[in-house]
């Protein structure tokens, strides 16, 4: 990656005597060095020590005449003063203390701890395309682990500092080619590289997710995608590849049904981290699956032309199974998962199938082909009943850019949730509620599920205009055989969601940090239990 950037923590008190350009080695450009101050423009005790009087009187000067008074996500961006071994001072506004910030009257032992991912992006993304910049991560208030807190700051620099720029051969004059060298001084470096390691594996399955999201549709076919997917082995990852002929073979033909228009062949990839084996090498795995559409064009049932550029996006789903894979893998956790990714391209095309063709599933149940725009639920309902079958997880979550409906419930805010375990539901929604990455439980019940009953065979693949995503998801839940499941409908989040503080790229890699915390939080060294 071009624009990688070069994070390490040194020690606080080497901050005075080396200042910013010693502390990043060989320092080429402006040196920036970035501060914190609170509400009223009160500065942490080493901060303070930093700049000394006369310093401090002139942050305050200037801070007076752009009427900067410290308040959250706020910025002061000014030439250093005198005796700082910096150019380029950034004051960055913290606001007031962080359980009074995000209590806002109510119920103060409520309130949450300040967001250090968020403020990480946004810190970064004020510095912009500086090529070096020492942190004084010193903050007037904190009641979190400082060690924690400067690792989460870490993820959320690496998060936003991430572009895609693999197709530009130009760069603007203003650009620079040098990746951003970020020096984050804090009391205790060691403490805060071990917290960071984690954090930097999961950064990774993210950046990961977003460029396979980001790569156009004749680079990243399904053959290509499963070879990226392969090279997980470096990690200890199984990973095993169906190809069109074992798909054939054991029967999986609603799958087969939407790739047979194009000239790419389809993949099933099956992804193993076994970072616990259970008693005995008996563990029950979990299990993620992903819907990989390399690019939707509707097939027959074509789309219009307006945006169908972002139908590339349309394996966000499979994008984010390979990213927490690779996050769990790297940071070697405690867990035995399973990703299953289902790669097609949907194309019209002589061999297409049509509208109103009946294939027959891998678990045996008919399906009428109504619309061949509705392909991701074919790709997955194979894959499920797979992993099911074959593996008997402990639970399934898949997901998938599955449907504009859900768009039009819930915008990008949220993506749809729909399961048949309150469980794994209420985990998934806390999950999202941590991680920023948010979840909305929709419902499915018998009377939804009728709509998608078929007067040829034994279901259609679209129940009509209304509740398009409920009756996706109903579709889906045919597949699972009554296994713990859930499905994320990630149309709106997965790609072409507003760009954020930690996030400016088109495909968000929405999923991984949420599923990596529901792993972290729920099920890792516990011999997988949903009761414990
Ligand atoms: N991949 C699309 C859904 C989609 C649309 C994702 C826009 C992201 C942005 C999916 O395969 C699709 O075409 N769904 C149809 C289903 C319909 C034919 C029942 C849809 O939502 O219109
Ligand atoms: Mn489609
Ligand atoms: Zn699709």
């Amino acid at each position: 990656m071009s624009h990688a950037a070069k994070i390490e923590f040194v020690p606080l008190t080497a901050v005075p005597a080396a200042g910013a350009a010693k502390a990043n080695g060989k320092a080429k450009g402006v040196a920036t060095l970035v501060i914190f101050a609170g509400e009223d423009l009160n500065l942490g005790k080493l901060t303070g020590a930093l700049l000394g009087s006369d310093g401090e009187a002139l942050v305050k000067k200037a801070a007076g005449a752009a009427k900067f008074k410290g308040k959250n996500a706020s910025a002061l961006d000014i030439l250093a003063p005198a005796g700082l071994a910096a150019d380029r001072l950034l004051v960055i506004g913290v606001g007031a203390s962080e359980d009074v910030k995000k209590a806002k009257g109510k119920d103060a032992t409520k309130a949450k701890p300040r967001d250090f991912l968020g403020l990480g992006g946004y810190v970064l993304g004020k510095i912009g395309d500086a090529p070096n910049a020492t942190i004084v991560f010193d903050l007037p208030h904190n009641s979190q682990d400082a060690a924690v807190a400067a690792a989460e700051f870490a993820e959320g620099a690496t998060l936003r500092n991430y572009k895609f720029d693999l197709y530009k051969t130009k760069k603007k004059d203003d650009e620079s080619t040098e990746p951003v060298a970020l020096a984050i001084a804090v009391e205790d470096p060691a403490a805060a590289k071990r917290e960071a390691k984690g954090r930097t594996a999961v950064a990774e399955g993210v950046i990961i997710a977003r460029s396979l999201v980001n790569e156009p549709a004749n680079i990243l076919y399904p053959e290509e995608f499963a070879k990226r997917a392969k090279e997980l082995e470096k990690l200890g990852v199984e990973v095993d590849i169906l190809d069109k002929a074992a798909m054939t073979k054991i029967g999986m033909g609603a799958l087969l049904g939407v790739g047979q228009g194009s000239g790419r062949e389809s993949r099933v990839v099956i992804m193993r981290w076994r970072g616990d084996k259970g008693k005995d090498g008996k563990s029950k795995p979990i299990a993620f699956v992903g819907k990989g559409v390399t690019f939707d064009t509707g097939g027959i049932s074509i789309k219009g032309a307006a945006g169908m550029e972002d139908m590339k996006g349309d394996m966000a789903g499979a994008a984010c199974v390979v990213g927490l894979m690779h996050a769990l893998a790297s940071r070697k956790a405690k867990v035995d998962a399973i990703g299953a990714i289902g790669i097609v391209e949907n194309m019209p095309g002589p061999d297409a199938q049509r509208p109103g063709d009946i294939v027959k599933s891998l678990s045996g149940q008919t399906i009428e082909v109504i619309n061949t725009d509705a392909e991701g639920r074919l790709v997955l309902a194979d894959v499920l009943w797979y992993v099911q079958d074959k593996y008997k997880p402990l639970f399934m979550v898949d997901l998938a850019t599955l449907t504009g409906a859900v768009m039009v419930a819930l915008g990008n805010e949220y993506a749809g949730l729909f399961s048949n375990d309150d469980t794994l539901s209420e985990r998934l929604t806390e999950a999202g509620k941590e991680t920023g990455e948010k979840l909305w439980r929709l419902p499915l019940g018998p009377s939804y599920d009728k709509l998608i009953d078929s007067k040829f065979a034994d279901m259609k693949n679209t129940g009509g205009r209304h509740g398009g995503s409920i009756t996706a998801a109903q579709f889906i839940q045919r597949f699972v055989n009554g296994t713990p499941w859930a499905h994320l409908d990630i149309a709106g989040t997965g790609m072409n969601a507003p760009a954020n503080d930690i996030n400016q790229s088109w495909g968000s890699g929405f999923g991984v940090r949420l599923l990596e915390r529901l792993v972290s939080d729920y099920y890792e060294g516990r011999a997988h239990s949903q009761k414990d």
